[in-house]
């Protein structure tokens, strides 16, 4: 895919097609009107035939219209003018991208009209766009036998116009917004893969190929049984314990600044599949637990952003993962365990085993004496009863790192909010028979999911993103969503930016 901006008038863009804006009730922006001028007044002629309401999601493909430099114009709706923002914005370019995808238009000369400057500037302009263009081309890895479609022949946007003055942040923006979908790519697919495919060993092959495909500044180490044993990770050992499918713990290193800098820790949740365990979840939708490694995905696509944008920050990865099996030799609702922190664990219920693997996993953190962790996983049911699939949720113990994850999802369109992680969370953990039990009852479970991790994180600076609600999505559009990756990503972007100067 490229994307380029150009300066010109809009009516002059060659190409397959240009891309315009209509509002409701006939209304046409700046862009739109200069094009209709070049026309002498073809656009408001369709419009005042009536065909075209500008409602948002409506679109008309016109070909061969004379005057026009490019070989079709396709009307976008806007919405109505007065409510013209950031968000009826992307969702008329998600729908003009959709509308060429649909065609056989290989290159698109987009002229939308844009929000004001406040809500969207030059860079976030060209980052929204290009990713929304790679999302837009995602197609899921299935495995059917009958005959594909056909691929999409879309394959260079070029965006505008845009003021001299501004062309370079807009080129940024695309360059940056073209490495978030290459990298959410990466996290969708493993998302998506069945777990007899993705497996924990899957995982680590793919963290092997990250090293790969950037030498010198990716290293990766995989632990198997043995040395998880050795890690006297004793937490994520007793989740693995029922399945036939080995574990691993995946070390990720990535190093864009000096050595002396202290790194980023971050850790992912990779649960391959979770049944439950012997505390067996209901057989309708337990399909969609393929996805409880998201969070590790979501790490492995960071390590890859960085890498691939070439990030001056120092990052590490930590990804525990295995499968949540019932079985002969799986753990027991009772058991005890010693986590490798020596703290010991009551395994009340062992379906929540997304805190026990990573549990253990944070507690390797604290070797790096890094500037901050933060874990990812698809944690707790509750997260969703909270926040639907809307927002991410936030939980921290440094409400300055919460706020700049919350902030860097405004920014990318990846929303999250924040739950209070308050002590009185941590009491319901109590047991009688261990330092702690692995639930807290019903009543606020993503926010007692992560006081649980919090008792692994002492003296970190940690923030914890429950997940489980915007990773993936069910319905007709069932798959993994991508999320949280694009706020992943301008999050160590700007950590990256600050760091420098
Ligand atoms: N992977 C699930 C959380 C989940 C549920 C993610 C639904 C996505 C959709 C997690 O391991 C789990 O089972 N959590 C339990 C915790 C409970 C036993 C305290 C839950 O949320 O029900
Ligand atoms: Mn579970
Ligand atoms: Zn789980």
């Amino acid at each position: 895919m490229r994307f380029e901006a150009f300066s010109r008038r809009a009516a002059v863009q060659r190409g397959d097609c240009l891309v315009i804006g209509a509002f409701e009730r006939g209304e046409l922006g700046a862009e739109a009107s200069a094009v209709d001028r070049s026309l002498r007044g073809r656009v408001r002629r369709v419009l005042a035939r009536g065909d075209f309401s500008g409602r948002s999601g409506e679109t008309l493909l016109l070909p061969e219209v004379p005057g026009l430099a490019a070989g079709r114009l396709l009307l976008v709706g806007l919405g109505t003018k007065a409510q013209f923002n950031r968000r009826s914005w992307r969702r008329a370019m998600q729908n003009a991208i959709a509308a060429l995808i649909r065609t056989r238009i290989a290159s698109a000369a987009i002229a939308l009209e844009r929000p004001p400057a406040a809500e969207l500037d030059n860079y976030y302009f060209g980052r929204c766009v290009a990713e929304i263009v790679g999302a837009s081309l995602y197609r899921v890895n299935d495995l059917k036998t009958e005959r594909r479609a056909r691929a999409p022949a879309l394959a260079r946007v070029v965006l505008g116009p845009v003021e001299s003055d501004a062309a370079a942040d807009v080129r940024r923006g695309l360059a940056a917004g073209a490495a978030v979908s290459e990298s959410a790519k990466l996290l969708r697919n493993l998302g998506n893969l069945p777990a007899n495919v993705c497996t924990p060993r899957y995982m680590a092959t793919q963290a092997r190929a990250l090293e790969r495909s950037y030498r010198r500044r990716v290293r990766v180490r995989v632990f198997d049984e043995a040395g998880i044993r050795r890690l006297k990770m004793g937490c994520l050992l007793a989740v693995t314990r029922g399945s036939a499918e080995p574990p691993r713990f995946i070390v990720l290193e990535y190093r864009g600044a000096r050595r002396s800098r202290a790194p980023l820790v971050l850790v992912g949740k990779g649960i391959t599949f979770d049944t439950g365990g012997i505390s067996l979840k209901d057989p309708p939708s337990m399909d969609e637990m393929k996805y409880d490694m998201c969070g590790a995905a979501t790490v492995l696509a960071a390590i890859d952003f960085a890498a691939r944008s070439e990030l001056r920050i120092n990052l590490i990865g930590l990804v525990p993962t295995c499968e949540n099996m019932p079985g002969g030799r799986a753990v027991k609702p009772g058991d005890i365990v010693t986590s490798a922190s020596g703290q010991t664990v009551e395994i009340l219920n062992t379906d929540a085993e997304g805190r026990l693997i990573l549990c253990d996993a944070l507690n390797y953190a604290h070797r790096y004496q890094p500037e901050a962790v933060v874990d990812f996983a698809t944690l707790t049911g509750a997260c969703i009863i909270a926040l639907g699939h809307v927002h991410s949720g936030v939980m921290a113990n440094d409400d300055a790192l919460a706020r700049e994850l919350v902030e860097a999802g405004v920014r990318a369109d990846d929303r999250a909010w924040q739950l209070p992680l308050t002590e009185d969370y941590g009491e319901g953990l109590r047991s009688n028979f261990a330092d702690m039990a692995n639930i807290a009852g019903r009543e606020g479970g993503a926010i007692t999911a992560a006081a649980f991790l919090g008792k692994f994180t002492k003296g970190l600076r940690w923030a914890h993103m429950d997940i489980a609600g915007s990773a993936w999505t069910g319905g007709a559009a069932k798959g993994a969503t991508g999320r949280p990756l694009s706020l992943v990503a301008d999050f160590l972007t700007r950590r990256a930016a600050a760091a420098r100067s």
